[in-house]
């Protein structure tokens, strides 16, 4: 598959493996969108690239209606999908011993 050109929906995209994917479509051309419930870091992040080839999406992927918003904007923006990388999440909380999937949806 070329990526030059294609657009690529990130969650949680404003820094960890999310950023270092980000960074990675960016440099073989493709267009991204990075949503991400850190807003500072996400403005950080879009000053550093072209309007036309990132944009960033405030957003709570656990929220079902901001995920709705976030793919609309998305599509007004870029006007496609190609590729979803649903990497946005936390690790184990060492405090509580829950995963994050049970801190997500209580
Ligand atoms: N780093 C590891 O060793 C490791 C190991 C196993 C799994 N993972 C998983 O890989 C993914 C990325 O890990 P990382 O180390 O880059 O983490 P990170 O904390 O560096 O980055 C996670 C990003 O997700 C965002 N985020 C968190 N909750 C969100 C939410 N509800 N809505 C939108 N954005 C949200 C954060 O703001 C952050 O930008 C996570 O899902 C993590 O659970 C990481």
């Amino acid at each position: 598959m070329k990526i030059a050109g294609k657009v690529v929906l990130i969650t949680g995209g404003a820094s960890g493996i999310g950023l270092a994917a980000v960074k990675l479509f960016l440099e073989h051309g493709a267009k991204v969108a990075v949503a991400d419930i850190n807003e500072q870091s996400g403005k950080q992040l879009i000053e550093s690239f072209p309007d036309e080839q990132l944009a960033f999406f405030k957003t709570d992927i656990t929220n079902e209606s901001d995920c709705h918003q976030t793919v609309q904007a998305v599509l007004s923006r870029f006007g496609t999908i190609d590729v979803l990388i649903n990497n946005a999440g936390r690790l184990e909380s060492h405090s509580t011993g829950q995963p994050d999937w049970c801190i997500s949806h209580e």
